[in-house]
């Protein structure tokens, strides 16, 4: 690693119109974050000195988004080279590494960032570095010119290629470093000569060059600088951080019994010999530990599993849902914000919201918190032990204690004391032989019609 500070703009203006959205392009997320939100994430560990993001006006949305990072607004979208100056204030006076990058890049990686930063302060004390790569199609992407000894002499953008330079394969990816003694002096010398009439940054190479500069690149794997502009390249992008995430899960000792079913977020946290059977979904914020299984068919956001519990088959865990150590959520069973504590069970077709349900409890089947009046939420206890019987309503705020027994078809709406039984169901009636008598008169009845 290198020692000059390093300073990023990313360029984010523009709505993204191949998108078709209402949403700006760098907000649609990938693997559950904003698009511009991985090039931040990919960028920390680099402890960049400042960071500018180039939004268009009024996209409060995008600024929001990218706190408490800078912004600066590029009040027309006049070009990529247009949209860096948009920053000048924030630049003035920076004689580090300047590192431009595009906010629709998401899967770009730190290492490659960092190779950037490193060849600026190599030798041949380059002005320019540019990020090259080999697309299979490199139509609409700016081709790299270079001299006999491999170094950049210039960019040109491909509606502005003669016949000779549409046949350079290596191309510009959109990731540069910039000598930030010389960036805004060369910046400021850039026209908007060309066929877009814009101003290109890419016309930077050739006025280093004619300052007497060097220039250079470094060649990057075309997956990783893809650009997203529209949504079959978001949908590529997303197979590629889903492909990551499944690999990084393995590596990091998880079994994925059919790895290509699971759908990851980019902080989903999986500890050592979990396992994740088949068709299962981490939404954002969730955190597994050691030797947990989770069965096929659930569904876990923003929740937290413990060791040796297990979840599933068509688990549901929401925001909030905690399970501790040896805690057990089985098929059809949601549970939001409520804390299941060790060794309890909550086995079939039951919604736990609002509550705590103690250790080694046992919940019945058919078990409902009933935690909202339309207005508010409540909260319900269950203590230790306590054991619940088949469908039982909790009106919540209420308390069952430690031990205590409801008996199957409850509707408990007060609280229940430590080992008491309570039970609210209606006295049973029988009729001895009612039922044969009913059926010989209904059936010679029909056999008369
Ligand atoms: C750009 C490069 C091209 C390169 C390609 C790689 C230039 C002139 N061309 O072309 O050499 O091969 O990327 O993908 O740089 N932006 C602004 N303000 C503007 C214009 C663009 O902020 O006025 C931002 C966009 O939001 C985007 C990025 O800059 O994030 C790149 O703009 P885009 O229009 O996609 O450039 P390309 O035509 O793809
Ligand atoms: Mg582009």
């Amino acid at each position: 690693m290198g020692d000059r500070p390093v300073a990023v703009v990313i360029l984010a203006a523009g709505m993204g119109t191949r998108m078709k959205s209402a949403l700006p392009k760098v907000l649609h997320p990938v693997a559950g974050l904003p698009m511009i939100n991985h090039i931040q994430k990919a960028l920390a560990p680099l402890n960049p000195a400042r960071t500018v993001v180039v939004t268009s006006p009024g996209q409060d949305n995008v600024r929001e988004a990218v706190a408490p990072a800078d912004t600066a607004v590029q009040t027309e979208a006049l070009g990529t080279g247009h949209a860096v100056l948009a920053a000048r204030e924030q630049l003035e006076g920076f004689e580090g590494t300047l590192l431009v990058l595009f906010g629709d890049t998401p899967l770009l990686q730190t290492e490659t960032i960092q190779a950037m930063a490193d060849i600026m302060e190599g030798p041949e004390d380059p002005a320019v570095a540019v990020l090259g790569f080999c697309p299979a199609d490199p139509t609409l992407y700016g081709r790299l010119v270079t001299d006999a000894d491999g170094r950049l002499e210039a960019i040109v953008e491909h509606r502005d290629c003669n016949e000779e330079q549409l046949k350079i394969g290596f191309c510009n990816a959109g990731i540069m470093g910039l000598d930030g003694r010389t960036a805004l002096q060369f910046l400021d010398r850039i026209g908007n000569d060309n066929s877009k009439g814009e101003y290109y940054l890419t016309d930077i190479v050739a006025i280093a060059r004619a300052a007497g500069r060097t220039c250079v690149t470094v060649e990057g794997d075309p997956e990783e600088v893809m650009g997203v502009d529209h949504r079959g390249k978001l949908a590529q992008a997303e197979a590629v951080a889903q492909r990551r995430l499944r690999d990084a899960a393995m590596a990091g000792g998880a079994t994925l019994v059919l790895p290509e079913t699971v759908y990851f977020s980019h902080d989903t946290e999986l500890g050592r010999d979990v396992t994740v059977e088949p068709n299962v979904v981490f939404g954002p914020g969730v955190k597994v530990h050691d030797n947990v299984r989770i069965r096929a068919f659930s569904h876990l956001e923003g929740a937290e599993v413990h060791p040796e519990a297990e979840i599933g088959p068509y688990g549901r865990l929401r925001p909030g849902a905690e399970v501790r150590a040896g805690g057990k959520i089985g098929n059809f069973v949601e549970v939001k914000k409520a804390v299941i504590e060790e060794g309890a069970k909550v086995n079939h077709l039951t919604y736990i919201g609002d509550a705590r349900v103690g250790a080694k409890a046992n919940i019945g089947a058919g078990t409902i918190t009933c935690n909202y009046d339309g207005f508010f939420k409540y909260h319900t206890d269950i203590g230790a032990g306590a054991f619940i019987g088949s469908n039982t309503a909790l009106v919540a705020p209420v308390k069952i204690g430690d031990g205590a027994i409801i008996g199957a078809g409850s509707t408990i709406a007060s609280d229940v004391p430590a080992d008491q039984l309570a039970l609210t169901r209606a006295d049973q009636a029988g009729k001895d032989g009612w039922a044969a008598r009913f059926r010989k008169v209904q059936s010679e009845k029909k056999a008369k019609k």
